[in-house]
């Protein structure tokens, strides 16, 4: 899809269609009203009728019959503008794209009108190049259930702003790799070729890359991660990226950013095997792998001035005859022992190595996306990533990346109270709850691991993959979750190294 700006009149636009937002409650925007005037009114006629109400992802094609250059106009909704966040804008935006796939338009045209101001290029971008995301990527059949867009054409957002264009193409295009590996089948995406991905990002960029698989993990003491791909043929592998960002002479003390991804190509459970029921599901295990990945690449190919690292902690979790058991107490490679009281319970062990070898490898701040306890539906549902952290200061940056992102996230608190849950009888730590606050509980668990840096944990498990078919104001399927949140923390911490540096204290 290639996008452009223009700076045309609306009336004058040679496309297949013409798409005009509309909020819910609000009259057509002004910027319309001369369109409206020459397809004869029926605009404002429809929105004043509330025939069209500007729900979010309703979308609605009117002829055109030559009154205009377009050969359709289109209608679609933003909801109401109180809950107009950069998430909803987005959405909007991929299902005015989708809609338009399935009806064959192969130019279209959006034109900014009120109540849509200047500031939301970035997410309309980032929603339609969402919106030609395809999830039936391995179907054989004839014809397409849908058609690509070749040209979006974008009116009313003024010129010279083609490098934001192409910024937010970009974070879109990352969004949708990290679906197309969410959705990838789990015999495809085993742990090695997820190591093969890695490579291919690190030879894209010249990027520091080590892949270390069961005998460099035995010898590093990664005991945690090797105990979860124990019982499956495929084995693990920890995987890790470097982006020297930031190289500027006397900047030793500048921040390394982790950006660290749970990489379970398929969780059967293990021992503590999962209900056959929606197990298939479980092949998106590795979405918080898939998003750091997706990340880095447009990271390093932007040359962000920030030290970064990806890691990915990649096994299968299987019950085959080698297997940990529920029972079996491992030495993490930080040294502290782990009871393994239920093997499904598998996100948090792999993720604690993890964190202990970005430590060994210089970070200063860590963020890990999982998807890691179901509980996470319960707590918050799809529509948003459940959070803990460890550091306000640092959740404030990622609170921020989070809007600018249109990716959300929501913080829960962790209470002194919860602590003793973790608390095994025969080892430092069990890996598995008492039944209650379960997503704190996992979050609190690897926190164990952060060496007191600040540390963010983001867990994608609900919002990485909307099932509910009920909830359909948010995107069906695998959503990308975390990719553009993890992009927009290091514009964030980016720009704030920036402003502090050289520190104060150098200057006088
Ligand atoms: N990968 C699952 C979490 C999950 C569940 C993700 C549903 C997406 C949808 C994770 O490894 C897991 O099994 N967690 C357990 C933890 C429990 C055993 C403490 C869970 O949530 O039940
Ligand atoms: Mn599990
Ligand atoms: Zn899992």
């Amino acid at each position: 899809m290639k996008i452009s700006l223009v700076s045309a009149g609306p009336a004058e636009l040679q496309v297949d269609a013409l798409a005009i937002p509309v909020a819910t409650g609000q009259p057509l925007g002004p910027g319309a009203q001369d369109l409206d005037r020459a397809m004869g009114g029926v605009l404002g006629e429809m929105v004043a009728n509330a025939e069209f109400r500007g729900r979010i992802h309703e979308v609605l094609p009117i002829p055109a019959q030559g009154k205009v250059s377009a050969r359709r106009v289109i209608l679609y909704g933003l909801g109401a503008l109180h809950d107009l966040d950069g998430q909803r804008l987005r959405s909007a935006h991929h299902e005015l794209v989708r809609a338009s796939r399935t009806w064959g338009y192969r130019r279209l045209a959006i034109m900014r009108v009120e109540p849509l101001g200047m500031d939301a290029l970035k997410g309309i971008v980032e929603g339609a190049v969402m919106g030609t995301f395809e999830r039936r990527s391995r179907q054989t059949g004839p014809a397409p259930e849908r058609r690509e867009i070749d040209d979006l054409i974008l009116a009313g957002f003024g010129t010279g702003r083609e490098p934001e264009v192409i910024a937010a193409q970009e974070n879109g295009e990352a969004t949708n790799r990290t679906r197309e590996w969410q959705n990838a089948p789990p015999n495809e995406l085993t742990p090695d070729a997820l190591a093969q991905e890695a490579t291919r990002i690190a030879q894209r960029h010249n990027l520091e890359l080590e892949v270390l698989g069961p005998a460099e993990l035995k010898s590093g003491g990664y005991n945690l991660l090797l105990g979860v791909g124990a019982g499956s043929a495929r084995p693990p592998r920890l995987i890790r990226l470097r982006h020297h960002g930031n190289h500027d002479a006397g900047n030793a003390s500048a921040a390394v950013l982790a950006l660290i991804g749970k990489g379970i190509t398929f969780d059967s459970g293990g021992i503590s095997l999962k209900n056959p029921e929606n197990m298939s599901r479980m092949k998106d295990d590795m979405s918080g792998a898939a998003a750091v990945l997706s990340a880095i690449d447009v990271i390093a190919s932007r040359k962000l001035p920030l030290d970064v690292m990806a890691v990915i902690a990649a096994a299968e979790n299987m019950p085959g005859p080698t297997a940990q058991r529920p029972g079996d107490v491992v030495v993490s490679a930080d040294g502290k022992t782990v009871e393994i009281v239920n093997t499904d319970a598998e996100g948090r062990l792999v993720l604690a190595d993890a964190l202990t070898h970005a430590l060994r490898n210089g970070a200063t701040h860590l963020i890990d996306l999982a998807t890691l306890t179901g509980a996470a539906t319960i707590a918050i549902g799809h529509a948003a990533s459940a959070a803990v952290s460890n550091d306000d200061a640092f959740w404030t940056q990622v609170e921020q990346a989070s809007r600018e992102a249109g990716d959300r996230v929501w913080r829960l608190p962790i209470f002194a109270d919860y602590r003793i849950l973790l608390r095994s009888q025969i080892a430092d730590l069990r890996n598995a709850e008492y039944g209650e606050a379960g997503t704190i509980m996992g979050g609190m668990f690897i926190a164990e691991f952060a060496g007191a840096k600040p540390w963010a944990h983001i867990d994608i498990a609900a919002s990485a993959w909307n099932t509910n078919d009920e909830l359909t104001t948010v995107l069906r399927g695998p959503s990308g979750a975390g990719t553009r949140l993890c992009i927009e923390l290091v514009e964030v911490m980016a720009r704030s190294a920036k402003d502090s540096w050289p520190p104060a204290s150098r200057n006088s």
